[in-house]
């Protein structure tokens, strides 16, 4: 039996092994996904394991997308962002023991637009956080053309650092509130219950768009106040179902193929996520 694997800390929340083993057992492959909590030190264990053949693939998640790179033989990813959640060993007709690491968030994150029919082109964007999935988002979203993107995060040099990568980024002050079309939370507020993040959004005019990344809980409070005002909102849910599928797609690439099962993305499969 295959083993796949989604690594991060904490893991306890993952859907993945949910996802991908329903997507396994639909397409009748005797494969098993789970999560497991690691410590950074058990990265190099991990690999070598894929290098081996005990596991077919991971996932990663925060917040070892960065970490795991160097222990990686080949990058399929932008240049600009050092992020890689999918990792398996290159599948060539000659035979190939590379590791190979990729990012399937910037597509989860088209894809979650698409989904909702959400044109981000000539829109001005203003994005807060500047944490490992920000990079994805921002090189999803400079394919769109928009006509701004503006960043704001709470650690000054962090955004200065991503505007290196990104020199058209518009960077705004911690609290501060432009004129925005869509807004996208990519910090980690909101994960807990009381959280919020210090924005006035009695200043924000009306029809905005509100994307968070977040998915669990399905409404955090920066969605709760923008759907009071009336405002159209989005969790990370989408995003986090259209990245799996991708994933799933590199793991069952077969050696004469680019792609592998793109398996649908139906109300079944999002019922699946509902139950939790
Ligand atoms: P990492 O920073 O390791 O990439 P992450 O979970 O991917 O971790 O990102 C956390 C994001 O949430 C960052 O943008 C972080 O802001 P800082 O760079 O200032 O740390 C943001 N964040 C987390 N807690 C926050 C808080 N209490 N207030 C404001 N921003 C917060």
């Amino acid at each position: 039996m295959n083993k796949y694997l989604v690594i991060g800390n904490p893991i306890d929340h993952s859907l993945s092994p949910k996802l991908h083993n329903y997507w396994f057992r639909e397409n009748n492959i005797d494969a098993l996904y789970e999560k497991k909590q690691i410590r950074e030190a058990d990265i190099k264990q991990i690999i070598l394991d894929i290098r081996n053949g005990k596991i077919e693939g991971i996932n990663v998640t925060v917040p070892f997308k960065k970490s795991v790179i160097p222990f990686l033989d080949k990058l399929e990813i932008p240049e600009k962002i050092q992020s890689v959640n999918t990792i398996y060993r290159e599948k060539t007709i000659k035979g190939s023991n590379k590791i190979v690491g990729r990012n399937t968030d910037i597509l989860g994150f088209k894809y979650s637009l698409e989904h909702i029919k959400y044109s981000a082109k000539g829109k001005k964007i203003f994005i807060l956080g500047a944490g490992g999935v920000t990079p994805s988002i921002i090189c999803a979203l400079e394919r769109m053309k928009p006509s701004t993107i503006m960043l704001s995060n709470r650690t000054k040099e962090k955004a200065k650092n991503l505007k290196k990568s990104f020199p058209q980024l518009e960077l705004v002050e911690w609290g501060d509130i432009k004129n925005f079309d869509m807004i996208i939370n990519t910090t980690s507020l909101g994960l807990k219950e009381n959280e919020k993040i210090p924005i006035n959004y009695d200043k924000i005019g009306s029809g905005k768009f509100f994307y968070d990344v977040i998915y669990n809980p399905k409404k955090t409070n920066f969605l709760l106040e923008a759907e009071k005002r009336g405002h159209q909102i989005e969790n990370g849910k989408m995003m986090f179902v259209y990245q799996a599928q991708e994933a799933f797609s590199l793991f069952t690439m077969a050696p004469h193929v680019r792609m592998g099962l793109m398996p649908p993305i139906n109300k079944k499969v999002l019922q699946l996520l509902e139950n939790d």
